[in-house]
């Protein structure tokens, strides 16, 4: 699109950098919703795109796309954001049937999971991300009377520093199981970062605990600078993904957590497009190649 701003990196909310891809996925879930084989429900999504200037112009249904599925975007690029959703909600879900009393989500953007899914009354949901994207969610949920369905405890912090005091500050109790999440998050943190983030998870987690997140596997995530999911990105909605990725050396967080004796499994998104029938599947030059799902459990004792 001619006339985008130069991409700022430097933004706390969600009008710029980092927070502006908390309105992306919100964008993709408002289209995934409103499909007939919709894989996930989000009925505040596209509450969050209308509010937002940054994102103005931009789809909530596949109808309003000129190219529909056609688009690398708002076709293939959102049905993945959807299909995360229902994989994720399935596992955290799953992890609070067997043991989990509370959720984290990292790097939460506008995740309304406290709000859409059924969980148990004693269950409790902390949304960590940064102060200025938690704000705006807070402001859209409020004008919206939205209530959780759940207690739920906004953890205002930034995941490049120490947050674990913000966490437990917050009420989270290093004793009763829990489940972590850290969706489309970690390709956003510098190595060290991801390596402390998994150390402390395994360290505030009792036996029963859980956590999934996503990786990208790519030694070279610039190869696929020209695919069609990054360049229609950078080029219709001015979000350049690439420059917001960190491009330093990533730990190997599945082998860490295995190394502390957690049992854990990676998986393809394209393994559950397969399975669910719905979904993007591989094609040349591909952005989504390198990416997994990996799930993670700490034995009960
Ligand atoms: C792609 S969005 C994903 C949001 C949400 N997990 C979802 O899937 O809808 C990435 C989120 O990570 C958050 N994030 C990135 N870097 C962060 C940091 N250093 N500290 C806290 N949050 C961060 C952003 O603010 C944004 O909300």
């Amino acid at each position: 699109m001619a006339g985008l701003a130069p991409q700022r990196t430097d933004v706390d909310g969600v009008e710029g950098g980092v927070g502006l891809t908390a309105l992306l996925v919100a964008a993709a879930r408002a289209v995934e919703t409103h499909r007939h084989d919709s894989l996930a429900q989000d009925a505040y999504a596209e509450h969050f795109v209308r509010a937002a200037p940054a994102c103005a112009g931009w789809p909530v249904r596949i109808e309003q796309v000129p190219d529909g599925d056609d688009s690398p975007l708002w076709g293939r690029f959102a049905r993945y954001f959807g299909l995360r959703t229902r994989v994720l909600d399935d596992f955290l879900l799953g992890s609070v049937r067997a043991d989990a009393r509370q959720v984290v989500l990292l790097g939460a953007g506008l995740d309304t999971r406290a709000f859409r899914l059924d969980w148990p009354s004693d269950l409790v949901v902390f949304e960590v991300d940064r102060a200025g994207v938690l704000a705006f969610k807070q402001r859209v949920l409020t004008d919206l009377s939205a209530s959780p369905k759940v207690k739920r405890v906004a953890v205002p912090v930034d995941l490049r520093a120490g947050w674990v005091t913000a966490l437990t500050r917050a009420g989270f109790d290093a004793a009763v199981p829990s489940v972590w999440l850290a969706e489309g998050l970690l390709f956003y943190l510098p190595g060290p970062a991801e390596t402390y983030l998994i150390d402390t998870v395994d360290r505030l987690t009792a036996g029963g605990s859980a956590l999934a997140f996503e990786a990208k596997l790519e030694k070279d995530l610039l190869a696929y600078h020209d695919s069609p999911i990054y360049t229609v990105t950078r080029e219709e909605i001015g979000i350049d993904l690439l420059r917001l990725f960190d491009k330093g050396p990533r730990p190997d967080s599945a082998g860490d957590l295995a190394a502390k004796g957690w049992s854990t499994s990676m998986h393809t998104p394209f393994d559950f497009t397969r399975r669910l029938r719905r979904g993007p599947l591989p094609e040349p030059n591909d952005a989504l190649e390198g990416n997994r799902w990996v799930f993670a459990h700490k034995p009960r004792p």
